[in-house]
C-alpha cells in the first residue's frame, strides 16, 4: 500500500494525530488538535525514535507493523520522557521484548519511576554515537527543553535532527508530514503559542541548545509535535532564536479584568490613545474571555504590556492574578510595562500589580492609574497620559 509517511528513503513518520483532546497538559486549548510524532528508521537494525501518547497506541502500532511486518525493532531512542511521548513505552516493550532502550542517565531514572522497566538499556553521554547500518546517530544532551532528561539525536547520514519538543507546535498534520506538503499558516501561528505555553520558561536552555547545534548541517528537523521542518527550516530556527531571547516586535498587549465595565472603559481609553499615537499593533484581552494560552502568545510577540485589574476581595481580580503568575513563571523580559486598576472602598489591585512588577525585570512606563468607583474626567486624562508615555517610550527604543 502506498503511504505518504516517508521523510527520507529509510526514515518513516509513524506518529498519530489527536483530534479529541480539548486541553493539552490539562490546561492549553487545542482547537486544531495536536500530533504526537514518532519516527522509524529501517536499516540493518531498526530504530524507533519516541513513542506516542498511550491512548493512541493501537493506531500507532498498526502503522509500525504496516512498515515492518514481523520484523522486530532493535532500538528505541527516547529523547524526552513526558508521557505524551513515552506513554506507549511499556506497550512497545511488551510487543518487542528484545528492544534496547536508548537514553541518558536521567532518562532511565524516569523510565524506572514511570514504568518500572530496567532491562536492556544503552546509556549514552554527550557526543556518543550509535551505528545501525548506514545510519549513525549522534546524541546531544539538551536539558530543560523541556524536562531535565531531554536530548536530541542527530542522524549524520541523512542530516536529520530529532529534537523532542523543540521546534514543535500545536495542530494536527492534515494529510502531509513535511512542511512543504501542508497548509502551514495554521501551524505557524500555533508555534508561538506552543512555545509561550510549554517551552517559554526555558529560553536560556534553548539558546544553549541552539549554540550546540549551530555547526550541524541540517536537511530535516523532526520534532515531537507538528510538521517535519524542511523548506522552512531556517525560518523555524530563526524564530526559536528570537523567541528564546524574548525578542518582540513593536506592539502592545492590554490584558484586563472587569466585572461591570469600569476597568474595561479605562482599557478602551488607553487603547484608543495608543492608536492615536501611531501604535498599530494593539491586542486587547478581557481575561474573563481570552484563555491565558493566547494572552501569553501575544506577550511573547509584542514588546509592550499593560495590565488592568479591579480590586477583588482586597486582592487582584483572580484571572489577572493567574495571568501574572504565568508571566512570572516564564521569566519574560524585557517588556515595557504599564498598569492601572480600580476599587470601590479599599484599593489593592494597583498595589499588587506594583509588587509583581518590582520583581519582574520589566521597565515600568508612566504613572499607574488608580480609579475609584468609575472613570471620571481626571482618570481619563491620566489613562491617556499613560498611553502617550508608553507610545513615546516604545518609539525611543
Ligand atoms: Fe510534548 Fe514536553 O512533551
Amino acid at each position: 500500500m502506498k503511504s505518504n509517511s516517508l521523510i527520507t528513503t529509510t526514515t518513516h513518520y509513524v506518529g498519530v494525530n489527536d483530534r479529541k483532546t480539548e486541553l493539552f497538559e490539562g490546561m492549553w486549548p487545542l482547537p486544531y488538535g495536536i500530533s504526537y510524532n514518532s519516527y522509524l528508521i529501517v536499516d540493518e537494525k531498526v530504530t524507533l525514535i519516541e513513542t506516542v501518547e498511550i491512548s493512541c497506541f493501537e493506531r500507532y502500532l498498526k502503522q509500525i507493523k504496516r512498515i515492518l511486518g514481523d520484523r522486530p525493532i532493535d532500538y528505541l531512542i527516547i529523547n524526552h520522557m513526558e508521557p505524551d511521548h513515552s506513554g506507549s513505552l511499556a506497550l512497545i516493550k511488551q510487543q518487542y521484548p528484545e528492544i534496547t532502550l536508548v537514553g541518558n542517565k536521567r532518562t532511565f531514572d524516569m523510565i524506572e519511576g514511570f514504568y518500572g522497566i530496567k532491562s536492556k538499556q544503552l546509556v549514552i553521554k554527550e557526543g556518543d554515537q550509535l551505528t545501525t547500518g548506514t545510519h549513525t546517530f549522534q546524541f546531544y544532551l539538551t536539558p530543560m527543553i523541556h524536562w531535565p532528561e531531554t536530548m536530541m539525536t542527530y542522524d549524520i547520514s541523512t542530516k536529520t535532527i530529532f529534537t523532542g519538543d523543540a521546534f514543535g507546535c500545536y495542530g494536527t498534520l492534515d494529510g502531509g508530514i513535511i512542511d512543504e506538503q501542508l497548509l502551514i499558516e495554521k501551524q505557524w501561528e500555533e508555534m508561538t503559542r506552543y512555545y509561550a505555553n510549554i517551552v517559554g520558561k526555558y529560553g536560556k536552555n534553548v539558546q544553549q541548545a541552539l549554540k550546540k547545534l549551530a555547526g550541524l548541517e541540517l536537511e530535516y528537523i523532526c520534532c515531537t509535535h507538528g510538521p517535519v521542518w524542511h523548506e522552512l527550516l531556517n525560518k523555524v530556527v530563526a524564530t526559536y532564536d528570537k523567541l528564546s531571547k524574548y525578542e518582540a516586535e513593536e506592539g502592545v498587549v492590554i490584558a484586563y479584568g472587569s466585572m461591570y465595565g469600569n476597568t474595561e472603559e479605562m482599557a478602551e481609553e488607553i487603547a484608543n490613545e495608543l492608536s492615536a499615537q501611531g501604535i498599530r499593533k494593539i491586542v486587547m484581552h478581557n481575561v474573563s474571555k481570552s484563555h491565558p494560552s493566547y494572552i501569553l502568545a501575544d506577550i511573547f510577540r509584542y514588546n509592550g504590556l499593560i495590565i488592568g485589574s479591579p480590586t477583588y476581595n482586597n486582592c487582584l481580580y483572580p484571572a489577572i492574578e493567574e495571568l501574572l503568575n504565568k508571566i512570572k513563571m516564564r521569566n519574560i523580559k524585557p517588556r515595557y510595562f504599564a498598569y492601572f486598576g480600580s476599587f470601590s472602598w479599599a484599593g489593592a489591585a494597583v498595589k499588587r500589580i506594583g509588587d509583581f512588577v518590582e520583581k519582574s525585570g520589566f521597565t515600568v512606563v508612566g504613572a499607574p492609574v488608580e480609579m475609584k468607583y468609575a472613570m471620571h474626567t481626571e482618570d481619563m486624562s491620566k489613562a491617556r497620559a499613560l498611553a502617550i508615555e508608553m507610545a513615546k517610550t516604545m518609539r525611543k527604543a
